[in-house]
């Protein structure tokens, strides 16, 4: 399977909102965590059973990291996963954590963890890590 973007504004959102104020997102906008424990944007996911690399395009304005924790069709997959500061809400940066996933559809939960919310959020990219050991065709 070739990597796969999904958008956060087309994901599950809860205690979020989609918004387009900040230049430099892809789609048609990102969603801005609430800023609270909690919030959440999960993602439905198809990939073949394995370990996947799973990508976070992020924007955090401030210097405080926002972190999250990952969970894999409700099952804590990365925990603790720090996005700090980026400079400025338009400038955009990624985080790759490996989840384990099933084959077919999954759910990809990432839960802000701190009173801040998370980090702004653009788009999920799933990458099975079969494809880094593929021979080129
Ligand atoms: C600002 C910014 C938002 C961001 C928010 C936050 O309001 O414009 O895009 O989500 O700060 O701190 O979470």
């Amino acid at each position: 399977a070739a990597p796969t973007d999904y958008q956060a504004e087309n994901a599950t959102i809860s205690q979020g909102l989609v918004e387009s104020n900040h230049a430099g997102y892809t789609g048609s906008g990102f969603v801005n965590y609430d800023n609270l424990v909690g919030s959440y944007v999960e993602w439905t996911v198809t990939a073949p059973a394995g370990p996947a690399d799973v990508t976070l395009r992020y924007a955090n304005g401030t210097t405080a990291s926002r972190p999250l924790d990952f969970t894999v069709n409700g099952v804590a997959g990365a925990v603790g996963i720090t996005f700090p500061g980026t400079g400025a809400w338009t400038t955009w940066q990624t985080k790759t954590v490996r989840l384990t996933l099933a084959a077919g559809t999954n759910t990809i939960r990432a839960r802000a963890t701190t009173a801040d919310g998370g980090p702004n959020a653009d788009k999920l990219t799933v990458n099975p890590t079969s494809d880094d050991t593929q021979p080129p065709s």
